[in-house]
């Protein structure tokens, strides 16, 4: 069979264009309501998409600036257990970040969500950068601590999720024994963050283990993704350090001793989809109408952490107001190669951030996008996409019914889920307890 591609989506109510809540018909009011996000997370089950996916913000300084647009708006192990029980396909992976819990609650809460959606449950691992003053953490760590805390919270997990064995659970009403007590495990793990006995109160998940995607691509991000990851989000909008940055992460993984074909690459791409290229056009004109220059100038400068109130929208930002890119974080360092490299003045550095947030952006026909799609799949730069609407619900209905066809008519996506869990759809196997 040809090889297929992998397809999530980043499921941002309010849209992934800055903004774009303003369209009418965005049901913008009903967010954080359960209903709109159901069906917009049954419409990505109708198109056979892998899984939808939530990040997480643990804080609310963005929405402080009255940007709303990657505020936590929905906590992510919540509103997936309240979609588990309005789908039946589709994976749900959710954002938990390792500086803000614990490894006993994440592996209990992960566990509980694959169970409760028969094996659909997936774990995005972040780090954060913000939001530690509402855990009592005064300074925010440097990365490497804390993707030392990552790296020393996930092993802690995993080794909960094995720490029932698969037939501890024996349901005997005759020996009146529901459980084998003796197939139950302590882990008495001690490390420089966590102490923790276990096990946890609940049997082996349906997938074995819950996937896991990593989405950091500094040198510990990857780091830590190659080591672990099942799939690895990234914001690459250029072939060229797609296929680099894929390369890379695919060395890393087989220098970890895993296998490399058993973790998916998945860059993020905003589609603008019409039946026309005029009429893509069109929309993504309208959608950059409704952007507050004012507004995105103070996002701008908060991302980068510079001062920019003295230039002028038709100017370019000097080069001398950035930092060093080694100083900047892979997501920020994007945008400064777009303002240094690419020459964008101030006004076009606006309007691109607002379209990508860093990741790929394209306007077009289905089968324009679909090109560009096939020829990074083709190209070893991915395993497939993130696919992040532009605006809902509009936006994302017709990646849905334009854009998914003909990546199926290409014979490269799926036409019917062949299996029930999230690795069945990824192709990844059930692994077994290492213990
Ligand atoms: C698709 C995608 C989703 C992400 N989701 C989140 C998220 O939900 N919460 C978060 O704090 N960071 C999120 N991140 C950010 C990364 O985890 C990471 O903090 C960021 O990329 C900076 O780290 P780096 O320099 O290692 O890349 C996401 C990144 C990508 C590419």
């Amino acid at each position: 069979m040809t090889r297929q591609m992998t397809l999530t989506t980043f499921l941002l109510p309010l849209g992934y264009h800055r903004n774009s809540w303003r369209l009418p018909g965005s049901r913008a009011e009903e967010v954080p309501g359960l209903e709109f996000v159901v069906s917009l997370a049954q419409m990505a089950e109708k198109a056979k998409l892998d899984a939808v996916f939530f990040g997480d913000i643990s804080h609310a300084n963005g929405a402080m600036r009255g940007d709303t647009m990657m505020n936590g708006f929905y906590e992510p192990m919540t509103v997936l257990s309240a979609i588990a029980a309005r789908t039946t396909k589709i994976g749900l992976i959710g954002t938990l970040s390792t500086s803000f819990t614990e490894p006993y609650n994440a592996a209990r809460q992960l566990a509980a969500l694959d169970h409760l959606s028969g094996g659909r449950a997936g774990w995005n691992v972040v780090t954060s950068t913000d939001g530690f003053a509402n855990f009592g953490i005064k300074q925010v760590p440097d990365p490497i601590e804390r993707y030392r805390r990552a790296q020393e919270f996930v092993e802690v997990v995993l080794a909960l999720w094995d720490s029932w064995s698969d037939d501890a659970v024996l349901a005997d009403r005759a020996a009146a024994q529901w459980l084998n007590p003796g197939k139950l495990r302590r882990l008495n793990f001690e490390g420089e963050f966590f102490n923790v006995e276990g096990p946890i109160p609940g049997p082996r998940s349906p997938q074995g283990r819950p996937v896991i995607v990593q989405a950091g691509s500094s040198g510990p991000g990857k780091a830590l993704g190659s080591a672990v990851a099942d799939a690895i989000y990234t914001a690459q909008s250029l072939l060229p350090a797609a296929v680099e940055f894929a390369e890379e992460c695919r060395g890393l993984i087989s220098e970890a001793g895993r296998n490399a074909g058993h973790v998916k690459i998945l860059p993020g791409i905003v589609p603008v989809v019409a039946d026309t290229a005029a009429e893509a056009n069109e929309i993504a004109h309208a959608l950059g109408e409704l952007l507050d220059y004012g507004q995105e100038r103070l996002e701008i400068a908060a991302q980068l952490g510079i001062d920019i109130d003295d230039i002028d929208l038709d100017d370019r930002i000097p080069e001398d107001r950035f930092p060093a890119p080694e100083r900047l974080s892979s997501r920020q360092n994007i945008f400064r190669s777009k303002a240094v490299d690419g020459g964008l003045t101030l006004r076009e550095l606006v309007l691109d951030r607002a379209r990508s947030t860093g990741h790929q952006w394209i306007v077009g026909t289905p089968s324009t996008v679909a090109d560009r799609m096939q020829q990074w799949f083709d190209s070893g730069a991915c395993d497939g996409f993130n696919l992040n609407a532009p605006y809902n619900p509009d936006g994302f209905e017709r990646i849905c019914s334009k854009l998914v066809p003909e990546l199926q008519d290409r014979g490269i996506f799926r036409s019917e889920y062949t299996g029930t869990t999230l690795r069945d759809h990824l192709g990844l196997p059930r692994p077994n307890v290492r213990f």
